[in-house]
């Protein structure tokens, strides 16, 4: 297996690839692109620790010799949030750079699973989709927008708030990856139950927790090390699938059959080729249905600013 990240030497870029060079299996190749002039030596840096996992890096202009051969792209190249922006501010630079990124992709390794890390995801997988509509290779089976991140940080707080282990709970979230389209599934946490005053206060934190970083981090970016763990879970299952493991299931913001929109995040059953199967998010509380029909507008809107944008 070959796994491209591209934005490599950024702040989740960097973290993914220590991840990804820790864990993915023997024998994987994996190769960093990023236009900063450090790329080659965040690899050679990388290339030390001791894993059965080659590792090669790039930079520069052209992200070709990165993606050649690739079976799976995780892109998190972009801009980052500052206090007071939102991720619909980084529209306007990030929605150029997924853009050309996912042209290349395109021309290079088309059949490559892709995974879209930077924001705004709601806005950039229609991008990226549109993109590979117009060259001709298309599969919404094999585009995926990370949202792992709302996943684990609804694990981590629900396992605080209720004192248990947070690798023993499991939180389905559905929707999308900003503000209110984040819905966590809370009615559904196995062996939990909370009150309604608990669910209305933990579902805003769980959506505006990227905002808890952004201040905290107060002008020196987002979430860089949760997002890199995050986007490392999620390409490691996409390579577990790849490689034959049944059963692997994760949430992810993807082209289903449209019944709420074009893109929406779900758990999804993955394969070889990508999405096995959209899984049923099954039954929602009054509280949550009512929020995903209030989301939608949102989300719909967010998805026809990126098919614009290519149009
Ligand atoms: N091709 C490759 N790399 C690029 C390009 C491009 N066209 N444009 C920018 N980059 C690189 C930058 O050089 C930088 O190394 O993307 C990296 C971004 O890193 P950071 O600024 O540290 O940002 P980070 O916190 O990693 O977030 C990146 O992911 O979650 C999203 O909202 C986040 O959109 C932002 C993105």
């Amino acid at each position: 297996m070959k796994v491209a990240v591209i934005g490599a030497a950024g702040g989740i870029g960097q973290a993914l690839a220590l991840l990804l060079k820790n864990q993915l299996p023997a024998g994987s190749d994996l190769a960093l692109y990023d236009i900063a002039p450090v790329t080659p030596g965040v690899a050679v840096d990388l290339s030390h620790i001791p894993t059965p996992v080659s590792i090669k890096g790039y930079g520069g202009e052209d992200p070709t010799p990165a993606l050649e051969g690739a079976d799976v792209v995780l892109i998190s190249a972009g801009v980052a949030r500052k206090p007071g922006m939102d991720r619909s501010d980084l529209f306007n630079v990030n929605a150029g750079i997924v853009r050309s990124l996912t042209e290349k992709i395109a021309d290079v390794c088309p059949k490559a699973l892709i995974g879209i890390i930077t924001n705004p995801v709601n806005t950039t997988v229609a991008i990226a989709a549109e993109v590979l509509q117009a060259k001709g290779v298309y599969d919404k089976k094999r585009l995926f927008g990370i949202t792992t991140l709302d996943v684990i940080r609804s694990e981590t707080f629900v396992g605080e708030l209720k004192d248990k282990n947070p690798l023993e709970v499991e939180v389905p979230v559905i929707g999308g990856h900003s503000g209110v389209t984040i819905l966590p599934l809370l009615s559904q946490v196995e062996g939990v139950e909370f009150t309604a005053e608990e669910v209305a206060a933990l579902t805003p934190r769980i959506q505006n927790a990227g905002t808890e970083v952004v201040e905290a981090k107060a002008g020196g970016g987002s979430a860089t090390l949760s997002m890199g763990q995050a986007a490392c879970r999620f390409g490691l299952a996409l390579v577990r699938a790849a490689q034959g493991e049944e059963n692997v299931v994760e949430c992810a913001y993807v082209e289903g059959d449209g019944k709420y929109a074009r893109f929406f995040a779900q758990p999804v059953r993955l394969g070889k080729n990508g999405v096995e199967e959209i899984l049923d998010h099954g039954p929602l509380s009054d509280f949550e249905q009512q929020a995903l029909e209030s989301m939608l507008d949102t989300l719909r809107g967010d998805i026809k600013l990126g098919e614009e944008f290519v149009k």
